[in-house]
């Protein structure tokens, strides 16, 4: 009998989401309600003049093959706004439309890995990111726990500059950092992005920079673009999404801004081949959003901004779960250690399903992070405080007892 799945590490790997997804689902199934605070997903619709601009350009025709790079008009628009709001400077044809930001990390990981190759990702870090590593034929990822340290000051810039050298080995190709983080909503300053350039440069690596979070920004955070650094932009490639900007997730579009060396195969050879391109109609769609009113981008990033601090007051007087306070993205990343005792952190995510929190463990992020569990904002409001509530009642009670 044949084997069906080929003999490949990354096959045989499971998502932590889906299982907690499912289990959350089983417990609905069973008539208990479940707050769901496991998903990055926005729980906006799409804004109108965006679902429009689709629906008024696949009238006109626009549903033949796209070109594979995405259309001249998308990607002289984005040209624009990665001038202006990101401080890189482009060409057309460095950048490519893609299948959301998933599929920019991957063309980007199969362009940049060669068999042997690591990639030092700095953790905690999105959970598809080893994924995304492991299906680049012979790679392999490192996770450097960072954002956490950076953030709380235990780490300085050169501090950090000395710990990325020592971390770097002779397999070391690449530098693979997200800003705002998923999951921690840690936002890296002008210093602490220069410290990974000035490595970058000495050492001769790439440098992958995940911006997809770019425009949800906390308490007047600015977000600073990795390519913006000098000597940077020949050696990054950025990855950008309007999934979460413009709660577009399900449209799958995203793009990739690469040096001009990687023109012949990026737009060429991965999009050509892996998705031929993204469908014209959303591509004018996606022009709609970059080009039309943000003032829909301003709400929803008021209402994230709203939910963490509904999220933090409501967790104030209880000392098992300590929500350091995010600065961007949708998410807090809790240290539950005094709640978690000596269990593991999925037992830990187990007892909350019970009483309908769902969240992701920790280690979902990164090995190193087995104490804390990430809650996402991306979800309703009422949610959110509800969940605050249940997890006081619990722990408030605990303390009480003691
Ligand atoms: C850090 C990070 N990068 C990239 C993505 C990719 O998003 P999408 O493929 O929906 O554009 C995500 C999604 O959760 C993310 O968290």
């Amino acid at each position: 009998m044949p084997r069906l799945i080929a003999d490949r590490p990354v096959l045989r790997t499971t998502s932590d989401l889906t299982q907690v997804m499912a289990a959350a689902k089983a417990r609905e199934a069973a008539g208990e309600r479940v707050l769901h605070l496991e998903r990055g997903e926005p729980d906006f619709d799409t804004p109108p003049h965006i679902v429009e601009a689709l629906a008024a350009a696949a009238r006109a025709g626009e549903t033949h093959y796209p070109d594979p790079r995405g259309s001249l008009a998308l990607r002289e628009a984005l040209v624009a706004k990665l001038a202006r709001e990101n401080g890189v400077a482009c060409h057309p044809d460095d950048v490519v439309v893609t299948d959301g930001g998933t599929h920019a990390l991957y063309m980007a990981f199969q362009c940049l890995l060669s068999p042997g190759d690591e990639l030092l990702v700095l953790s905690p870090h999105w959970m598809a990111i080893p994924k995304l590593v492991g299906l680049a034929h012979g790679a392999r990822h490192r996770a450097l726990p960072a954002y956490l340290e950076l953030d709380r000051g235990d780490l300085t810039p050169a501090g950090f500059a000395d710990l990325l050298r020592a971390s770097l080995g002779p397999e070391t190709r690449g530098i693979y950092v997200n800003t705002p983080n998923n999951p921690t909503g840690v936002v890296l300053s002008r210093a602490q992005l220069a410290a990974i350039a000035e490595v970058a440069v000495e050492r001769d690596l790439w440098v992958v920079s995940d911006e997809a979070y770019e425009h949800l920004l906390f308490d007047g955070a600015r977000h600073v673009s990795l390519a913006s650094l000098p000597g940077m932009a020949e050696r990054t490639v950025s990855v950008y999404t309007l999934s979460k900007t413009y709660a577009m997730t399900g449209w799958r579009i995203g793009y990739v801004v690469s040096p001009p060396g990687l023109r012949p195969v990026m737009g060429p050879l991965l999009s050509f081949y892996t998705t031929h391109g993204v469908f014209p109609a959303a591509q004018s769609a996606a022009l709609a959003a970059v080009t039309g009113p943000q003032d829909a981008v301003e709400t929803m990033r008021r209402a994230y901004e709203a939910r963490r601090d509904a999220l933090l007051a409501g967790l104030d007087g209880q000392d098992a779960v300590c929500v350091p306070k995010p600065r961007g993205a949708f998410y807090v990343f809790a240290d539950v250690s005094a709640a978690r005792g000596e269990r593991t952190i999925w037992d830990l995510v187990q007892e909350w399903l019970a009483f309908g929190v769902a969240v992701l463990p920790g280690t979902a992020f990164g090995p190193a992070h087995g104490d804390r569990v990430r809650m996402s904002l991306a979800t309703r409001h009422e949610d959110v405080v509800e969940a605050a509530r249940r997890l006081k009642e619990r722990y408030a009670a605990r303390a009480a007892a003691r």
